[in-house]
């Protein structure tokens, strides 16, 4: 079987991190497409050597862009690919752009689709995420789910069961197979701070970046945090802060670089909570018990939230000062002995093995 699998963005490149050697070692075939999306070194490279992934085999240079030409140029790349290299499947992962443009540029030539993290759902159709989720789930062959929750949202919209497996989290596995080489990071000390003594924040959302009144209030809340914060800044935020002239210079908020990923494991496991409007770092939190405050509306990682619909580790707040540092607060105090949810373990790539042996079922068709 060869399958060629789709990869983009920052989060893309850490979530096929531990599945690649299990399908070589399944005998399953696994080039890497590399759209692009992402290209900085801080950004990309740094994925690649930090979880010892092989180089792509077809770099394509998409870059950045607004959504229908980043998606377009992509899918344009992709499509000449699929259709010289005729691969048995494509897999996609994630929410991101390239993840869309894959599954349509294979769709439209009849290459079934594996969408891995399929079924996560905010219900919010103003973020990019959800369109692209809901657009590739529909276009899927084999829908490979992180939760119970996401099983059940593609039950809801139609999905055959007999598409859906329910794998688990590769971010988990992904998490659980490199901590230990993150071990003896000091991360947090080489930016002058001490483990369980600063708050990590992370903000990248357009919810967030693109509306200077929502970035003023989450910055006027970490100024005024409990405890040092560290926040790294991925590259869509920096122009952000700068033009709602806040962010630079602020008391009590260190700005760094993204940093790579074994360092961001390590400074999540010491902090003492997080900030954060990340999808996969509202579930590293949970899976290094580092209580969690999420800065959005809405949130597709439910699971995380706190009981009856989750199990604790991470809170939903809006971007509003007070709310932040309500959760803040909750969060510092909170007790760090949830549960983790359901196959968020080391094993998640061993049943997408299982799933793609027991065969892929392309869509139906008039053919
Ligand atoms: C994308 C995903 C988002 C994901 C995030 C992970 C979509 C719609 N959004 O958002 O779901 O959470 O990646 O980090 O796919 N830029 C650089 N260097 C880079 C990459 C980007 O400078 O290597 C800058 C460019 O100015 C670009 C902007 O960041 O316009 C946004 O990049 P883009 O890939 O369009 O979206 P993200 O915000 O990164
Ligand atoms: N991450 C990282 N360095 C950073 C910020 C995030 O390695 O400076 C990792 C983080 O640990 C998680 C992933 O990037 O594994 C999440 O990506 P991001 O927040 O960009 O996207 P999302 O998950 O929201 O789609």
């Amino acid at each position: 079987m060869r399958i060629i699998v789709i990869v983009g963005a920052r989060p893309n490149f850490i979530k096929v991190g531990p599945l690649l050697p299990v399908l070589a070692a399944a005998g399953i075939e696994a080039p890497i497409a590399h759209t692009g999306q992402h290209y900085d070194t801080t950004m990309s490279d740094v994925f690649f050597s930090d979880l010892d992934i092989a180089p792509p085999s077809w770099l394509l240079g998409v870059g950045s862009g607004t959504h229908a030409v980043q998606t377009g140029t992509a899918m344009m790349r992709l499509e000449e690919l699929f259709a010289a290299e005729r691969p048995d499947g494509i897999m996609v992962v994630g929410d991101v752009n390239s993840t869309l443009a894959g599954a349509l540029a294979a769709a439209k030539l009849q290459i079934p689709v594996i969408h891995l993290e399929a079924g996560l759902r905010s219900g919010d159709m103003s973020m990019p995420e959800e369109v692209n989720r809901l657009v590739t789930d529909q276009l899927s062959a084999m829908l490979l789910a992180p939760t119970e929750d996401a099983v059940a949202n593609l039950g809801r919209e139609g999905v055959e069961a007999g598409r859906v497996h329910f794998v688990g989290n590769i971010m988990a596995e992904a998490l659980l197979r490199n901590l230990q080489r993150a071990e003896g990071r000091e991360a947090c000390g080489q930016h002058g701070l001490t483990a369980g003594e600063y708050v990590l924040a992370t903000i990248h959302r357009p919810e967030n970046t693109d509306h200077p009144e929502r970035l003023t209030h989450v910055v006027a809340a970490l100024a005024e945090a409990p405890l040092a914060v560290l926040m790294p800044v991925h590259p869509r935020t920096r122009p952000a802060l700068a033009e709602a002239g806040v962010g630079e210079g602020t008391p009590n908020i260190q700005l760094v670089d993204p940093v790579g990923y074994l360092d961001m494991l390590a400074l999540q496991r010491d902090a003492a909570a997080i900030v954060t409007d990340s999808g996969g770092v509202q579930e590293e939190s949970c899976m290094l018990r580092t209580p969690c405050v999420t800065v959005r509306r809405n949130t597709e990682r439910w699971v995380t939230l706190p009981p009856p619909t989750g199990v604790g580790s991470n809170r939903l707040v809006q971007a509003h000062r007070d709310d932040i540092l309500k959760g803040l607060a909750e969060a510092l105090t909170s007790s760090r002995d949830w549960q983790l949810p359901p196959l968020w373990d080391d094993r998640v790539s061993g049943r997408v093995v299982e799933a793609l042996e027991k065969g892929i079922v392309p869509l139906g068709g008039c053919e």
